[in-house]
C-alpha cells in the first residue's frame, strides 16, 4: 500500500514538473509570442507532426552557466524542444527553438541537444527539421555558446548529402547562427523572421548605412535578393504546410529512393504543349506551362521562385516518381543562363543528385549572358558550376530541347556531352553556336561590308546559318538528339525513358571529392 501511494506521489511530482517544463519561459512570454503573430515552439512541433506522435528528448535540460547572474536559474528544456515524430507517418527528427526561454538562445547544453537531434537523423537515416527563432550564440555563456554552433555547423555537415536537412526561420536568425540554416538543403522563411549575420546597428556604426532589420534580413531581401532561402511563408502554418509538402517529395536518406506515390496515371497525348511555344521564335512564353502540363496533377513545388526567376527549378511527380526539375525561363531576360541562375540550377541539381531524385532538364535559352557586369563578377567560375553539377550527376539526366539552345549554355543545360541518358528535341528546336543574325555577321562580316545592299546581305546569310543549324535535325544526324518528338507526346516519353532508368549505375572516378567551382 506504502508502495503504491509513494508511486503515485512520484508520479504526480512527475506530471507537474513535465508541465512546468512544457510551458516554456511562462504564460507572459507565450502571449508576447502570439502577439507577435507566431506559434510557440511546441505548437510548431504539434502542427507538423501527425497526432500524438511525437516523443521528446531532453526536457530536463537545464543550463549550467553561473556567470552574469545565471546561475541557478531555470530553461526549461534549454530553449529548444527536440525529439523525433511522424510525417504523413514517416519518421523526422526536429529540433525547435523557444523564444519564451532566455530568447530562444543558444548556449551549451542547447546546442549540445540540437546536435544529439542530428546524430539520431544520421545513425537512423532520418530527415532533419530545424525550427529557428533564436537571439543567437547565449550572451552570458561567451565561448562555451561559440563552440556550442560550432559542433552544429560540423554536425551540419556530415548529415549533409546523406539525410535531407530542412531549415525553418520563423523568428529573428541573427549572426553566425544563420549559418547552421545556410547549411543545411532547404531554408523555408516566414515573414515575421528575419535573418543576418550583423544587424542594423552594427551595419550603422561600421558603414555608416541606415536599413530597418526587415528590409535587410527579411523574407523579401533573403529570398528575392540573395537567394539564401528558398520559400516564402506567410506566417508559421503556411512554412509547416510547405515543409511537409517539401518532406513528401524527398527519400528519408541517400540510400533510398524518394517515395512513390502509388494511383493510376494518365500518360496521354496533351495537345495544348502543341500551342506553347509561338509563331514569332523571339517572343516569350511562360516555362510554367510546360512543366505543369508535363506533371502528375500539374502540382509543381518551385524553389527559390523570385530569385533568378530565369531559371526555374523545383519537384514534381511523373507517373508517381519524384523529379527534379530544372527549365530556362523565357519570360525573363529570354531565358538567358547569368550567374545567379547558374548557382541556383546547379545547387538543385547537386541536391537532386545526392538523394537520388532523377532530374528533367527543359531548354530554351540564347545562352550565357554577355556583360562586363557578369565577367567581373566571375561568370566563368559561376557558370562553370553548372557544367560541373550536370557532370557530376549520376541520376537519370532526361533532357528536352524546345526552342533555343545555343551556345555554352546548349551544353551546360545537360547536353549529351554532360552524359544526359537521353535527349529529345521539338521540331522547334535550334541548337546553334548561337543566334543566325549574330554568326552571320561574325563568319561573313567581310561579305556584308562588301555587299551593295547590307540588309539584304546580312538576312541572305542569317537565313543560310538558320537553315542549317535552326533545327533539331543536325543534332539528331548527329546522335546528339535521339529522338525528335511532337510536343503533346513529352509526357509520355519521359515517363517511359524515367521508367527504364530505373535501374540506371554509373561509376565516377574514385576520389576524396570533386573540386566543384565555389
Ligand atoms: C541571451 C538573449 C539573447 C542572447 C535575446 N535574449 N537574445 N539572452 N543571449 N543572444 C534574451 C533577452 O535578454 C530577453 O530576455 C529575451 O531573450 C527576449 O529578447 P528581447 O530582446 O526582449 O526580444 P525582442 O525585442 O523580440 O528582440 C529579439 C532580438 C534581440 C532581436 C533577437 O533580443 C537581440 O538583438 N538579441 C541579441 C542578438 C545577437 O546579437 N545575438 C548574438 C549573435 S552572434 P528577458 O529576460 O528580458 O526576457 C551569434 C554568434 C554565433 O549568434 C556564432 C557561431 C559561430
Amino acid at each position: 500500500m506504502e508502495t503504491a501511494s509513494t508511486m503515485k506521489a512520484k508520479i504526480a511530482e512527475l506530471r507537474e514538473r513535465k508541465a512546468k517544463a512544457s510551458l516554456g519561459g511562462g504564460q507572459d512570454k507565450l502571449d508576447k509570442q502570439h502577439k507577435g503573430g507566431k506559434l510557440s515552439a511546441r505548437e510548431r512541433i504539434a502542427l507538423f507532426f501527425d497526432a500524438d506522435s511525437f516523443q521528446e528528448s531532453g526536457l530536463f535540460a537545464n543550463q549550467r552557466c553561473v556567470d552574469f547572474g545565471m546561475a541557478g536559474k531555470e530553461s526549461p528544456a534549454d530553449g529548444v524542444i527536440t525529439g523525433i515524430g511522424t510525417v504523413d507517418g514517416r519518421h523526422v527528427n526536429v529540433a525547435s527553438q523557444d523564444f519564451t526561454v532566455f530568447g530562444g538562445s543558444a548556449g551549451e547544453v542547447h546546442c549540445a541537444k540540437i546536435m544529439d537531434s542530428m546524430r539520431i537523423s544520421l545513425r537512423t537515416g532520418k530527415p532533419f527539421v530545424f525550427f529557428n527563432d533564436s537571439g543567437g550564440a547565449r550572451i552570458q555563456e561567451g565561448v562555451y555558446s561559440l563552440a556550442g554552433y560550432g559542433k552544429v555547423f560540423y554536425t551540419n555537415t556530415q548529415l549533409s548529402g546523406v539525410v535531407p536537412q530542412i531549415s525553418l526561420i520563423c523568428g529573428p536568425c541573427a549572426g553566425g547562427a544563420a549559418y547552421s540554416p545556410a547549411l543545411t538543403d532547404f531554408i523555408i522563411m516566414t515573414r515575421q523572421a528575419q535573418m543576418f549575420i550583423t544587424g542594423p546597428q552594427v551595419i550603422k556604426q561600421v558603414t555608416g548605412e541606415d536599413i530597418t532589420a526587415e528590409a535587410l534580413g527579411g523574407a523579401g531581401s533573403q529570398i528575392d535578393r540573395s537567394g539564401v532561402a528558398h520559400f516564402v511563408a506567410e506566417n508559421d502554418e503556411h512554412a509547416i504546410g510547405i515543409c511537409k509538402r517539401l518532406l513528401s517529395f524527398l527519400p528519408n536518406n541517400n540510400t533510398e529512393d524518394p517515395p512513390v506515390l502509388g494511383g493510376s496515371y494518365s500518360l496521354e497525348a496533351d495537345y495544348a504543349l502543341d500551342e506553347v511555344i509561338p509563331e514569332d521564335s523571339k517572343k516569350p512564353y511562360d516555362i510554367r506551362d510546360v512543366i505543369t502540363k508535363i506533371l502528375d496533377f500539374n502540382d509543381f513545388l518551385e524553389s527559390q521562385e523570385t530569385f533568378a526567376p530565369n531559371i526555374v527549378v523545383g519537384f514534381g511527380r511523373i507517373t508517381g516518381l519524384t523529379v527534379g526539375i530544372i527549365a530556362n525561363q523565357p519570360k525573363v531576360y529570354a531565358g538567358v543562363l547569368d550567374i545567379d541562375a547558374s548557382d541556383k540550377a546547379a545547387g538543385f541539381v547537386r541536391f537532386c543528385n545526392a538523394f537520388n531524385i532523377p532530374i528533367i532538364t527543359l531548354v530554351d535559352t540564347p545562352g550565357y549572358l554577355p556583360g562586363v557586369d557578369q565577367e567581373h563578377r566571375g561568370i566563368i567560375r559561376h557558370g562553370a558550376k553548372l557544367l560541373f553539377a550536370y557532370s557530376a550527376a549520376t541520376v537519370p539526366k532526361i533532357t528536352v530541347i524546345l526552342r533555343k539552345a545555343y551556345g555554352g549554355a546548349y551544353v551546360a543545360m545537360c547536353s549529351k556531352d554532360l552524359d544526359a541518358d537521353c535527349v529529345f528535341a521539338w521540331p522547334t528546336a535550334e541548337i546553334a553556336v548561337m543566334g543566325a543574325e549574330g554568326a552571320a555577321e561574325i563568319v561573313f562580316r567581310r561579305e556584308i561590308e562588301a555587299a551593295e545592299d547590307k540588309a539584304d546581305a546580312r538576312a541572305k546569310f542569317a537565313k543560310a546559318y538558320r537553315d542549317k543549324f535552326s533545327s533539331p535535325y543536325v543534332a539528331a544526324a548527329a546522335r546528339f538528339v535521339d529522338d525528335v518528338i511532337e510536343p503533346n507526346q513529352t509526357r509520355i516519353h519521359i515517363a517511359k525513358t524515367l521508367e527504364r532508368l530505373t535501374t540506371k549505375r554509373t561509376l565516377r572516378p574514385a576520389k576524396k571529392h570533386g573540386l566543384i567551382p565555389l
